[in-house]
This record gives C-alpha cells, structure tokens and sequence, in this order.
C-alpha cells in the first residue's frame, strides 16, 4: 500500500471510497443513497469555492482562536533529559478541543444546503460540546446522541450541550458508549435525512464524513507547519508528532500537512487505549491488530469477537474508547507510515500528573495517552529530536474522573 505525495490523503480513495482499495467505502442503506451522495456533490464544490474558504478561515480566526499556541514544555524537558518537548495545545481552541473545527465546518455546510437540523455524536462530549456551539452561532436546532455510561461521566461536558439549547439524547444500547452513540445517530439520520444534516464526531463513517472531518481538523498542521518553520527555521531534520488515536480526527489533522515528508524525518505516532493495565479490554485495534470488518458503513480494523461481532471497549478516557478506528489510520498503518502504540488507563493517568507538575498545561486523558508515549521515549533520544504532543482537549471535564482517581488535590488543578 502506497500513499501519493502530490494529492491530499483524503482523496486518495479509489471510486467506490475505499483507501488503499481496502478501507472505508459506504456501507449504507438504501435510502441514504442520495443524501450522501448530494453531500458528496456539495462538499466538492464547497472546498473550491473562494468565498467558502473565506468563510471558513474567518470563523477558525475570529470564532474558533486560531492558531492555537505551539509552546516548549521546558519543564517536562529539562526533568526528563532526552529529546524536547512540545506541545500544539489544540485545547485553547473555542470550547477546549479540537472538535470544534469539524463542528464549524459541518455547520457552514448544513446552512448552505439550507438544512435547519443538525445532529451528532459524542463520546467524551466535545464533539457534542463543539456542535451545540457550532449550532447556536448558525442558528441551528441540535440533537446529540450520547451513551448513558459517557453522560454520567462527563458531567461538564453534558451540561455545557444543555446550556447551548441541544437535546442530549441518551443511549442505553450495548455498551452504551460512544460506538452506541454513533449508532444511534446514525439510525436518526435514515429516517430525517431530508431536514437533518447530520455530523459525524470524528474520521469514521461513510466516506464523506471522513472526509469532511479531515478536512476540516488539518487545520491544526496548517499552523503548526508555519509556527514550526517560525521557530526553527525549517522542518527539524528529527520530528516526531505524538497523538492519541480514537476515531481519529485529531491526530490526522495533526499529521497531515507533514504527509509528504519522509517517515525518517517526520514520523507519526498514534497512541491509542490500551484500557486498564490488567483487563484485557482495549480500544486499540490497530496496536492489537485486530481484524478488518465493517463498522459504521466503513471498513476499518476493529475489535471483534470470532463471529465477527464488534466487541465490547474498556478506556478511562470516553474519547478513546471506541472499537473501531478512522479508514486514513487503516490506510497510514498498511502503508507503514504511521506507527501506532498504546497506553493504558495507569499511563495516562501517571503522565497527566507528570505533566501537570512541570506544565501550566490541563490536558484531558485523551492527550494524557499520547504524553504517556512521549514521556516513555523521550529519554532514549537526543536533544535534537524535537517530540510534540498534540495537547487536543482540556481536562476540565474529566474533573470527577480525576478526582477519583488521584484525589482531591487534581480536582482543585482543574
Ligand atoms: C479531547 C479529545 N481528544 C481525542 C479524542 C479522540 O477522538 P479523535 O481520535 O477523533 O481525535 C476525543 C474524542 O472525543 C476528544 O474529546
């Protein structure tokens, strides 16, 4: 499997939407047929439009914040001695995370298609988060489907979604956590598609979605790339770009303004949940390797039983804790130009109280997974190697989870 220097990720997928004519596709039933493929019609005309793109790159300035800052953790360095450290904090973003860029986008895209509904996932509840922002500032009615197990534990998150005027719906089917979620939202859309533009929380689901979303979280390595040039002149000649991987939106718009470098000179790390250390619960299919099945109308690497059935995730971080994970990451790992690892719930845990003893910095346990890995690293390397850590959310909602866990002492930090 081979990834094309001169032609976006997102569109290298062959004409029936599979990448590396493997991953993704549309799985999807029939009446969904013509709503997607009218997205896919205006989505292609949105992204060369001018005055779309001016659109957008007015609300990621002026409404969203960017760009986000790209700080040395000196601290963390200097107590760690091996490679520097640094970190894109996506967290300072509108709302505290990096989802609020595919909110936006997904939002400016149902006006122009004149839809007046719009519904979503959500898991650790930005996604969620993100769109009731999103939909207020657009004038949008929202309704966010949410596993029962997410909206006990991320409290703030939830009541952030009320406050913005969304219907949080819950969702007590299977495990009744993210995977449900998008299930759930997913079965809503068939039957309301004609008034309903519906959001899809990461780079998963049928081809389009994957692509809207990757799109739009790019935008993270669009800054990075000119603030790294801004700092050091030029691409490090020893990069490595560290991410937590769950659908994946994040750590694809981490990477992908780097695609074309050389993996010996920029390589991708992508640290998915490794669950608790002595469960053998996980969600981190392409660690694990698990097997390719169909998931969300896409095929992807996920976890399955020997029926084939999607089986059951276990993550102290709601934002990782999915079965499956996005087509691009099935396509960057066969295509050996990603590595991928995991972390388990006592790593991040470990690394977010490290981080938070040498850093002004709060990054929630989604990020906290990939500070585990370059924590774990970063000791073996030189002072040239040039490690960033995409910090993509806060751990504001995460506060009882921490609390909890770590005491009171982490709460107050918050
Ligand atoms: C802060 C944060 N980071 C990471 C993730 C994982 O999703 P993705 O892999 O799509 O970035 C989530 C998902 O909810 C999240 O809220």
């Amino acid at each position: 499997m081979k990834i094309k220097k001169n032609m976006p990720l997102i569109d290298q997928h062959n004409k029936s939407g599979f990448w590396g004519g493997k991953f993704g596709g549309n799985f999807i039933p029939e009446t969904l047929k013509k709503p997607v493929e009218d997205l896919e019609i205006l989505f292609s005309k949105l992204r060369n439009n001018k005055s779309f793109i001016f659109e957008r790159d007015n609300y990621f300035k002026n409404w969203v914040g960017s760009p986000t800052r790209f700080i040395k953790l000196e601290n963390l360095t200097n107590h760690l001695r091996g490679a520097q450290i640094w970190s894109k904090v996506v967290s300072d973003a509108n709302g505290g995370a990096h989802k609020i860029y595919n909110a936006t986008v997904h939002c400016l895209i149902a006006k122009r298609a004149g839809k007046k509904y719009i519904v979503g996932d959500t898991g650790a509840g930005y996604a969620g988060k993100m769109l009731s922002m999103a939909a207020k500032k657009f004038g949008l009615k929202c309704k966010i489907f949410m596993g029962a197990k997410d909206i006990k534990r991320q409290g703030p998150n939830v009541r952030a979604m009320k406050k913005n005027l969304a219907e949080v719906v819950p969702v007590y089917t299977g495990s009744q956590t993210l995977v449900d979620a998008v299930s759930e939202c997913m079965r809503y859309w068939v039957s309301n598609c004609d008034t309903t533009h519906m959001c899809v929380g990461s780079t998963v689901g049928p081809n389009i979605f994957v692509k809207i979303c990757g799109w739009s979280t790019s935008q993270i390595s669009r800054e990075l790339c000119i603030q790294i040039k801004e700092e050091f002149g030029k691409i490090p000649k020893k990069l490595k770009l560290i991410n937590c991987v769950g659908g994946g939106s994040s750590s694809f718009g981490f990477w992908n303004e780097f695609m074309h470098y050389d993996k010996k000179k920029v390589e991708f790390i992508g640290v998915e949940a490794g669950g608790p250390k002595k469960s053998k619960r996980h969600a981190a299919p392409l660690t694990y390797g698990s097997k390719i099945g169909v998931l969300h109308g896409a095929m992807q690497y996920v976890n399955q039983d020997k029926m084939g059935q999607i089986e059951e995730t276990k993550s102290i971080s709601a934002g990782l804790d999915y079965p499956g994970v996005s087509p691009l990451h099935c396509f960057l790992k066969d295509a050996k130009r990603a590595r991928y690892t995991a972390a388990t719930d006592e790593d991040a845990l470990k690394a977010y109280q490290l981080v938070t003893k040498y850093e002004n910095l709060n990054p929630s346990l989604e990020p906290s997974h990939a500070f585990a890995e370059a924590i774990k690293i970063a000791p073996k390397l030189s002072n040239d190697t040039i490690i960033i850590v995409n910090s993509c959310g806060d751990a504001k909602k995460d506060r009882d989870i921490l609390r909890k866990k770590l005491g009171k002492k982490y709460e107050n930090s918050n």
